[in-house]
């Protein structure tokens, strides 16, 4: 398979640069800005240099994972899949449209079909978020969400994680990601304010859970903050149940669900943590426990790497399904 990396020198992209071995790739072509060409880029011991984004698009690539930003997806995304590339896009700019998949493998994998070339991969907090609730609304029934998010700042890419460690070193920040300094803080603000007075993070969750889940009137209620850490997001969600529950018996379901790792023994100090989760691929939720006065009431901590499951990981799998599936059969 041959594939175009866009914003390989990103932090999603560099993620993803190191997981790609688990990918059949036979060529990989990194694509960066005006200002990274030239560079070289590592891979199955060879050093490739860093291309420009029309070159990547007139190389033909069978498939383009795109970490660049919005700006990047609303522009070349569409020339990419025109050609007949599969693009798989974490950037917002395509995952409302309607005929886009908003695609999280283990929940919805049936919505990629060969004549869908532009996938979008979904926000990193509602990844995390939708991996625990599929399972248990599959089951009992979701009537509400209402979720607080605790996000690394490498959710902001390379400036964010700059941003931090300027500020722990006392320098001076050159350009400011955040309005506030982040380190010794915890800012509720992340992404910009819409008219609503919700972050577009917040409306993220909110839009996108109902498109993944297939719930188009669940209500959901978000409050995203940023922390000063650097591993993943953790998130403190209550949800109320459409059927009452038995802990024991939903915490067996969350074993046996794909890609989520329960650790929930508080007593022994076991829960999720962004210590735990940094660098691993799963999903992982503690502190599960019933609402003090409602027998439907569920309180759950989930912790993901925001740039593994919630970034890369999801889009690495997502190209693994659409290689075996309408790449190895039509190449063999
Ligand atoms: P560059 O490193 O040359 O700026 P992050 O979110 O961590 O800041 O990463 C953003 C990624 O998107 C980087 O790899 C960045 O490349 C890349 N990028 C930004 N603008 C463009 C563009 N116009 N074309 C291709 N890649 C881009």
């Amino acid at each position: 398979m041959k594939l175009a990396l866009v914003g390989a020198t990103g932090l999603v992209g560099k993620t993803a640069l190191t997981l790609l071995s688990r990918l059949p790739v036979t060529e990989l072509i990194p694509v960066a800005s005006e200002r990274s060409l030239g560079q070289m880029i590592s891979f199955n011991g060879k050093n490739i240099p860093v291309q420009s984004i029309e070159r990547a698009l007139k190389l033909e690539p069978d498939v383009a994972i795109f970490s660049a930003g919005s700006e990047v997806s609303k522009k070349y995304a569409p020339l990419f899949s025109r050609k007949g590339c599969y693009v798989i896009d974490n950037s917002s700019a395509w995952r409302m449209d309607e005929n886009v998949p908003l695609v999280v493998p283990e929940i919805n994998d049936s919505l990629l079909t060969h004549d869908k070339y532009l996938i979008a991969n979904p926000n990193c907090s509602t990844i995390q978020m939708v991996m625990v609730l599929h399972p248990i609304a599959r089951v009992y029934g979701l009537k509400k969400v209402i979720v607080s998010t605790y996000q690394s700042v490498t959710g902001t890419g390379y400036p964010g994680l700059a941003q931090l460690i300027s500020e722990r070193e006392e320098q001076e920040v050159a350009n400011p990601v955040y309005p506030y300094p982040i380190d010794l803080n915890c800012i509720p603000h992340c992404d910009r304010f819409l008219e609503n007075d919700y972050s577009r993070e917040e409306m993220k969750l909110v839009n996108e859970s109902r498109k993944i889940m297939d719930l188009p009137d669940l209500p959901v209620h978000a409050t995203a903050v940023r922390i000063p850490v650097i591993g993943g997001h953790s998130e403190s969600v209550y949800i109320e149940l459409e059927k009452s529950f038995d802990v024991d018996d939903l915490r067996s379901l969350l074993e046996r669900s794909p890609g989520i790792k329960v650790l929930d023994d508080p007593h022994a100090n076991l829960y999720p943590m962004p210590a735990i989760a940094h660098n691993k691929d799963d999903v992982f939720v503690g502190r599960i426990r019933k609402d003090l006065d409602n027998e439907r009431g569920l309180g759950l901590w989930i912790v993901a790497d925001n740039l593994r499951k919630g970034a890369a990981i999801n889009a690495i799998q997502i190209a693994e399904i659409i290689h075996q599936r309408f790449i190895a059969g039509v190449q063999a």
